[in-house]
């Protein structure tokens, strides 16, 4: 995901302008925020109003934004904005410009203004782009240091086939993507996330089980995978489905079950988050045979189990990083320090109850963060994916620091 990335789209005058259109929304769908700089001609291909709406903001096109008052555009600050500069379509014309600095238009004075990391998605006619006027200007910027998206070949606006069409959307788009999860220090990292509840067999047709949906573990998943790291993620009876290749599934029932898988795998593992809500007793015998309602009561006698975050941190390596949750009903933040010491942990999301909005059932949650030396970090009630990722992106920066 884009999410908290500032991108900065530059359209010039190309008909593959209609394109960037897509782009943007591409990008949105990411969680980017998108901010667009046309040039004149660019407005001639696909109008300002289009490019505002899909990205909700107000397009940049002209250095004067109101004659009158003699409001200006400040290319500097939209430069110095953006966390990534992308300028798609990149005609031949804005090509050469990027490359003498002339800038004799919003998009290029932008460009010289920007810090960030440079993007071009050429689109020309097929002679243009193999002119060697194009060729060169591509190796001074690539020189430079910008990234050049490749055209693509087939059939361009002129009729003739050729190389010279802008890339498809959802690849520069996927391009981008890859270029900040590159940055990730989750990349190539290795995670186990436990989710879901656990059913604890009373006979093969009942159990003592709880209200978790599963969502968290998923949604903790998907944030880890997306930012490149290797997850297994081991959750008890869930209907969430996660999609991502680099998300191995372990589907378990019980919380022995799940120890089980856990006792496999934690020792090769460089982050743990442990966010499956374990049943703490289970049946002691689970009947073989669906029991019979013949007496007026039933009593079951419940043992404890195992405690997987526990033995997690017991058997934790130094590198090893260690996520636990906690959900208390009172004195919430003093037993949540007592929980991370005494399963040493690295961190403790401290979820409360007593909030309206948070835990099982809802799309929100408000969470505090608890880490060794008394540090403790409140937010807000937020969406539940959000709050996933304020938690990936708390493990990264721990991680960045160590
Ligand atoms: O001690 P408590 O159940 O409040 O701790 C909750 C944390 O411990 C969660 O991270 C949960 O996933 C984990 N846990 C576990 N095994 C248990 C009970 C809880 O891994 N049997």
């Amino acid at each position: 995901m884009l999410s908290g990335k500032k991108i900065l789209i530059g359209v010039t005058g190309s008909i593959a302008a209609y394109k960037t259109a897509y782009l943007i929304r591409e990008l949105i769908k990411l969680e980017a925020e998108v901010k667009v700089v046309m040039t004149k001609a660019s407005s001639d291909f696909i109008s300002p109003l289009t490019l505002s709406t899909l990205s909700k903001n107000p397009v940049a096109i002209d250095f004067v934004k109101d004659e009158e008052t003699g409001e200006w555009e400040n290319h500097v600050e939209l430069g110095l904005w953006a966390d990534l500069f992308v300028i798609a379509p990149a005609s031949a014309n804005s090509l050469s410009k990027l490359v003498s600095g002339n800038a004799d238009n919003l998009l290029i004075a932008t460009y010289l203004s920007a810090k960030c990391p440079v993007f071009i998605a050429p689109a020309m006619d097929l002679d243009m782009f193999k002119h060697f006027s194009t060729k060169e200007n591509l190796e001074k910027l690539v020189a430079k240091g910008v990234h050049i998206i490749e055209p693509t070949s087939g059939e361009l606006a002129s009729g003739l086939e050729g190389k010279g069409r802008m890339e498809e959307p959802q690849v520069i788009a996927q391009k981008i993507h890859e270029f900040f999860m590159k940055d990730s220090v989750l990349r190539g990292k290795k995670v186990l996330i436990t989710g879901g509840p656990t059913y604890e067999a009373i006979d093969p047709v009942r159990f003592v089980g709880n209200h978790s949906s599963g969502k968290t573990g998923v949604l903790l998943a998907d944030e880890c995978a997306k930012r490149g790291a290797e997850v297994i993620l081991i959750t008890g009876p869930t209907n969430k489905k996660v999609k991502d290749p680099n998300i191995t599934v372990v589907r378990v029932h019980s919380a022995e079950d799940m120890m089980r898988e856990v006792e496999k795998v934690w020792a090769a593992q460089d982050i743990g988050i442990f966010s499956a809500a374990v049943s703490d007793y289970r049946p002691e015998v689970a009947a073989g045979e669906k029991i019979k309602k013949t007496d007026d009561s039933l009593t079951i006698k419940l043992v404890k189990n195992p405690d997987i975050l526990m033995w997690a941190g017991q058997h934790k390596k130094s590198g090893q990083y260690l996520v636990g949750f906690a959900l208390e009903t009172e004195n919430e933040e003093v037993n949540g320090f007592k929980k991370l010491e005494k399963k040493n942990l690295d961190l403790l999301v401290l979820n409360s109850l007593r909030d309206e909005g948070a835990g099982f059932g809802h799309d929100t949650n408000k969470v505090s963060f608890l880490k060794k030396g008394n540090n403790i970090q409140s937010f807000e009630l937020k969406e539940k994916t959000e709050v996933m990722r304020d938690i990936v992106n708390e493990i990264e920066a721990d991680l960045k620091s160590a």
